[in-house]
């Protein structure tokens, strides 16, 4: 799924990123795709084409005007071989050549000659990317429908920090993957729970915890690209309504349970994704509490438990999340199994892992296997993850196909 069979066209463009290619080239291939290479010149000077043809396992194109390659493979017949382009690494160059319609070489042919998405991962030193002429060239590709993968933020090869190292090769699978809509939840009722849930303590105070709930929105969007119908029961977070979503807003844990056992009734698929608070006050005060002793008790009682609940349901298929601070794979199996769901994605949570973080990996843990999905963004790790959910749930549930 994903990638099997998709014809891409990798093109690679003259940066010290342009190592990664060789691997995101090899990768591809690993995820069943079929990969030709285009090189612009300035990419020879840092990776050779033999190098590429290696990985690839096809011939390397580097000119517009070579005679044996048009001979085999010309620019129009590779433009219309291609299911989808990715530009891994593209220099600011190469981005404002692309911006203005340039074809004075191959690569920036192609892009004119195809029909198909173009995917760009710029790749270059922070200042060049935040220079307005480079925003307003993105900006130039954005409206034209061109995704910009990235650019991540850290240490760059020219010693400065900041944004412009390429995305890794793992998170460009990912989007590109994601890319190809693959209608693998056509129709399916996937039900998401996100963010933390407020336990009020008295009308200004409460319980909660550091969750942000941009995996569970991701997910759920992820979900949505898929061609599910989803409802997202999202605690208070401040991120928007996702588009194609239907989105409840709920603010306790009694409150979210109560939505996703109303939405779930004629559910397929529940992903519990929320920190949920494990307890509540027994009682919230309805004045604001004053301090009038040195100490103060709060009795808590449980929270019914959204995903064990949810799981008695029988629907087709369940999958939870579990954070963790220690022995992650054990306390996810586990839970697998005392809350009766098929799959466990779990994480690691605490010193500076996993809440409110941009990127995340996962460990997912189902009753025969445990793979691990590497560090990434989380709106590319909800991709991959829903992927995962979708082989599965059609392995679990053979007769109900894409409806
Ligand atoms: N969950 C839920 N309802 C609760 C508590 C948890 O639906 N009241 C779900 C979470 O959304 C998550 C999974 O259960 O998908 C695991 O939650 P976690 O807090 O990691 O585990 P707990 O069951 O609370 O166990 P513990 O706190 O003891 O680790």
């Amino acid at each position: 799924m994903g990638l099997a069979n998709k014809h891409i066209v990798l093109g690679v463009t003259g940066g010290i990123a342009a190592y990664k290619s060789a691997e995101l080239a090899r990768r591809l291939r690993d995820r069943g795709a079929r990969v030709r290479v285009v090189m612009t010149k300035g990419a020879e000077h840092f990776i050779t084409p033999l190098t590429m043809q290696a990985v690839s396992s096809n011939p390397v194109h580097t000119s517009l005007l070579d005679p044996d390659a048009e001979a085999g493979m010309g620019h129009i017949e590779l433009a219309r071989w291609a299911d989808a382009m990715l530009i891994a690494p593209a220099t600011a160059n190469f981005i404002s050549r692309l911006a203005h319609g340039a074809a004075d070489d191959l690569l920036t042919t192609l892009c004119l000659a195809t029909p198909v998405a173009i995917s760009v991962a710029p790749a270059m030193n922070q200042q060049m990317w935040r220079d307005q002429a480079t925003q307003d060239n993105i900006e130039i590709l954005r409206k034209r429908g061109i995704l910009i993968l990235g650019p991540a933020e850290g240490d760059q090869a020219c010693g400065d920090i900041g944004p412009g190292r390429m995305l890794e090769p793992d998170e460009l699978l990912a989007a590109l993957s994601g890319s190809f809509r693959s209608g693998m939840l056509e129709n399916v009722k996937v039900v998401v729970t996100a963010g933390p849930t407020w336990e009020a303590i008295d009308p200004v105070r409460g319980i909660t915890n550091h969750s942000s709930g941009k995996m569970g929105y991701a997910v759920a969007e992820a979900a949505a690209e898929n061609g599910a119908r989803v409802t997202l029961v999202s605690g208070p977070t401040g991120l928007p309504r996702p588009d194609n979503v239907h989105t409840i807003r709920v603010t306790s844990a009694q409150e979210m349970y109560d939505a996703a056992m109303e939405e779930t009734a004629a559910g397929d698929i529940f992903i519990a994704v929320a920190a949920v608070a494990d307890y509540r006050p027994a009682t919230a005060a309805e004045q604001k509490i004053k301090k009038r002793s040195d100490t103060l008790t709060i009795e808590l009682i449980r929270n019914p438990d959204i995903l064990t609940a949810v799981a008695k349901r029988g629907l087709l298929f369940t999958a939870g999340f579990a954070a963790e601070t220690n022995s992650v794979e054990m306390h996810a199996r586990e839970k697998l199994t005392s809350k009766g769901v098929d799959l466990i994605a779990a994480n690691l949570v605490g010193g500076g892992e996993g809440f409110g973080t941009e990127d995340n990996s996962l460990m997912l843990i189902d009753k025969t296997d445990t793979k691990t999905l590497p560090r990434m963004r989380k709106s590319l790790l909800a991709r991959r993850l829903i992927e995962e959910i979708a082989e599965r749930y059609h392995a679990k549930n053979p007769t109900q196909g894409p409806r």
